[in-house]
């Protein structure tokens, strides 16, 4: 009786899901924005640094969308479960390049979530244009996509 008490027990400790804080955010895997672009970002390596592949939906160009690289890395000195990272996408249908930055975190029913800041520098013809050739914005990205009006 005592022995089926305990199974219980440990049954129902292991059935309880972690509370969001211990739970760690990984960035591996597919990723969809609130834009309804899409990112895959391969297995993150031991220093912290990844690639991938970025598809996105709106483009600040009239060019044919195609799939973009990305690089970046992900910080690991305190080993964080819920760390800080940065990427690059060097877009392969313009000149233009984007940075994001920003914390993967865990929130409160255990799903994963990016929260992130973006520069994107266009190319201009001249000095003079440089006023007007970065934007700047946030995204937040899910493992599901994002249901859009
Ligand atoms: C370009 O328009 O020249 C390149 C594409 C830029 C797409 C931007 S990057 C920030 C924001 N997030 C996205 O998913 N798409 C836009």
């Amino acid at each position: 009786m005592q022995v089926a008490a305990v199974l219980l027990l440990l049954a129902l400790a292991l059935a309880t899901p972690s509370s969001s804080a211990e739970q760690t955010c990984v960035l591996t895997g597919l990723w969809f924005n609130d834009l309804g672009s899409n990112m895959t970002i391969k297995p993150v390596n031991e220093a912290g640094e990844f690639s991938g592949t970025y598809h996105m939906a709106v483009t600040a160009t009239s060019n044919e969308i195609k799939i973009s690289p990305l690089r970046g890395s992900q910080h690991r000195e305190n080993n964080s479960n819920q760390p800080t990272f940065g990427f690059t996408v060097n877009w392969s249908f313009s000149d233009a390049t984007s940075v994001f930055v920003g914390q993967c975190f865990v929130d409160k029913h255990g799903e994963e979530i990016l929260k992130t800041v973006w520069l994107l520098r266009e190319q201009v013809g001249s000095l003079g244009d440089d006023w007007e050739a970065t934007r700047v914005g946030v995204n937040v990205f899910t493992r599901q996509p994002v249901r859009r009006e």
